[in-house]
């Protein structure tokens, strides 16, 4: 099989980004004649609901920096690429250099920066091998399932090739049934973290980029005909009507659909129409609502020919009318605080229901009833946990800073993560919010990219709100809310940080808001650094007694505005960033926290607790 001779790109700044390297050649891998062509991952609705088999725990691995194991340096795609997973045998025509079972382990889930120091900085490829055994039953499909894969990912099973997926925060379906076979089986994967200029988040982001393995990974058998996607959720109004639809992928029209409620004693049908989706409408007495005082889940069954799903639900309503944010058609105020997933304590990218609790429980420790999970989709155990605790949820799509706005591949590919991220979460109650975007530069390009996605997103989801966290232009001590994209939003988010990248935090008292906008508004940032422990004047930066002073001067301030609906100030926990170098301080970590990573609360954690606790915020309820 003569292979197409791969093009390498030019040198980007004096060395070749194995991005590029990897982007121009799996290029080149798609057309060589007979290679098998990756199947594109599905989206899995409530695949965590599902009987898995886990593949977590110890992998081989084995980092490369220079791509060898997919590619040779002579312009050529190698036939036996680390991905055969070869062992050495007496008499090879050519050596075997590589081995999974001696190399190094790492731990999946988990990023590799925090697992090993030599890793802490690695921005590149990395291989991971594990063996599993499998009997494959009749008529049953099996997917591996990764959570997520920072940033892409590439996947072979017994040496042929099932999947590849771009993005660092969303889950991947890939069908191996076709490459699975009785006894021992292995899976081979490559993940490479390298940031790209066209990649979505860009090249530049306030986050550790923490690269590989990053959430749960199992094998999940489905049958033949078989629920992918669903959405079932309060109809707006006064009522208890349940609407959605519920999709059956490999089956006929008229596939019959299930739907029960055994609680409420309430069991639906439906069948499927050309485009594989029962759409059903149905009222249910009894109904209780979810909210965060009373976050009521109801066991939800969903059945298709062979196929059950055993959901876990909330039911309530969320809309806007004039500047309120209606729950369950009642006025909120949103006392919320910033979240990265970032592991308490341990560092790393948080993967865990323990993680997810333990950062949801400082939330309510604070005395909020939301949070902004910044800047990309958590895990679904990070939504479980959100459903059960009552914490509302504003989810975020990584259009992060400034990206390549007139590209449209880059567009391509915020619809494709948006998609994921939608069509995998969109059941959970908690989540309120779908933001577009952080903190993008205000032009023609950008808008016309984001005003793609909101459409998209309500389009996809008519039942939640859209929203972006916008800047904010300062003409004197006004701050000035005009953003044009904010005419694509339901809810206006803004971030602005007075007292810490602006004046002083006294600045606030004399700050005046004009907001062009009669929406909603959520003050999505605001905040300041401090080192836990480092005591001083509230006049010194980096003390406490500083971050505090901002936070005693933003709350009044913004308390004046009369659309204000709710407020997520930067952050919750201090979390790894390379631009936080400065040492005995930030040692690379962003101090915006209010709380340590090592779990100390900061006093700046008690001004705001007391403010939410004692209802001088918003209109508490
Ligand atoms: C920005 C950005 C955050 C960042 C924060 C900061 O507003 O949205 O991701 O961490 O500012 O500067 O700390």
């Amino acid at each position: 099989m003569k292979l197409l001779s791969i093009h390498w790109p030019v040198r980007v700044a004096g060395r070749l980004s194995c991005g590029m390297v990897a982007a121009s050649l799996l290029l080149g891998l798609a057309l060589v004649p007979g290679a098998r062509a990756a199947s594109a991952p599905i989206v899995l609705t409530g695949a965590d609901r599902r009987p898995a088999t886990s593949l977590n725990g110890e992998w081989g691995s084995i980092v490369d920096p220079y791509f060898s194991g997919l590619f040779s340096f002579h312009h050529e795609e190698k036939k036996n690429g680390w991905f055969l997973n070869q062992k050495a045998k007496p008499g090879d025509p050519f050596p075997t250099e590589y081995n999974f079972v001696t190399a190094p382990k790492l731990k999946v889930p988990g990023d590799w920066n925090t697992q090993h120091e030599l890793l802490l900085y690695y921005e590149g490829p990395v291989w991971y091998e594990r063996d599993f055994t499998y009997q494959p039953k009749p008529k049953t499909h099996i997917f591996l399932h990764v959570g997520a894969a920072n940033y892409r990912s590439w996947f072979w099973v017994n040496g042929q090739k099932v999947c590849e997926h771009e993005g660092g925060f969303t889950a991947i379906n890939c069908d191996v049934t076709q490459a699975v076979h009785a006894g021992a089986n292995f899976v081979v994967a490559a993940v490479d973290n390298t940031r790209l200029e066209d990649g979505v988040p860009g090249l530049e982001t306030d986050w550790w980029n923490y690269g590989g393995l990053t959430r749960e990974v199992s094998l999940i058998e489905v049958p033949e005909t078989f629920i992918d996607q669903y959405d079932l959720h309060l109809m707006r109004g006064a009522g208890s009507v349940i609407e959605g639809w519920v999709h059956v992928m490999g089956g006929q029209p008229g596939e019959k659909v299930e739907v029960e409620i055994p609680e409420l004693g309430a069991k639906q049908s439906a069948t499927t129409g050309s485009d594989g989706r029962a759409v059903l409408h149905f009222n249910v007495q009894g109904l209780e609502r979810w909210s965060p005082d009373r976050p009521k889940l109801y066991k939800v069954g969903l059945h298709a020919g062979q196929d059950s799903i055993d959901e876990l639900m909330g039911f309530r309503t969320v809309e806007t009318r004039g500047t309120e944010i209606l729950l369950n058609g009642k006025p909120i105020f949103l006392r919320g605080v910033s979240v990265h997933a970032e592991a308490p304590y341990r560092t790393g990218r948080a993967y865990s229901n323990k993680d997810a609790e333990i950062l949801l429980g400082w939330a309510k420790e604070l005395g909020c009833n939301y949070v902004r999970l910044a800047h990309y989709p958590h895990d679904e155990t990070m939504l479980r946990a959100a459903d059960r605790m009552g914490i509302l949820v504003w989810s975020e799509n990584p259009v992060y800073w400034a990206l390549e706005f007139d590209n449209p591949k880059v567009l391509a590919k915020a619809e494709q993560q948006l998609d994921e991220e939608i069509n995998t979460s969109r059941n959970h109650a908690a989540i309120i919010l779908w933001s577009m975007a952080n903190e993008t530069p205000n032009n023609a390009a950008r808008t016309h990219f984001i005003e793609t996605l909101a459409s998209r997103a309500r389009s996809m989801d008519p039942t939640r709100l859209i929203t972006a966290a916008l800047l904010v232009r300062a003409q004197g001590n006004t701050k000035i809310v005009d953003d044009p994209l904010g005419q694509a939003l339901d809810v206006i988010g803004v971030n602005e940080y007075i007292g810490w990248y602006e004046g002083h935090p006294e600045s606030a008292d004399t700050t005046q808001w004009q907001i062009e906008y009669q929406k909603p508004l959520i003050v999505s940032e605001f905040g300041g650094g401090a080192k836990a422990g480092l005591h001083g004047s509230e006049n010194e930066r980096w003390t406490e007694e500083y971050q505090a002073n901002i936070y005693r001067h933003q709350l009044p301030m913004l308390n004046k505005i009369p659309q204000l609906r709710g407020m997520s100030p930067w952050a919750l926990m201090d979390f790894r960033s390379p631009n936080r170098p400065l040492a005995g301080i930030q040692d690379e970590f962003n101090r915006k926290g209010l709380i340590s990573e090592q779990g100390q609360k900061k006093q700046a954690f008690y001004v705001l607790q007391k403010a939410y606790k004692d209802g001088t915020i918003g209109k508490a309820n």
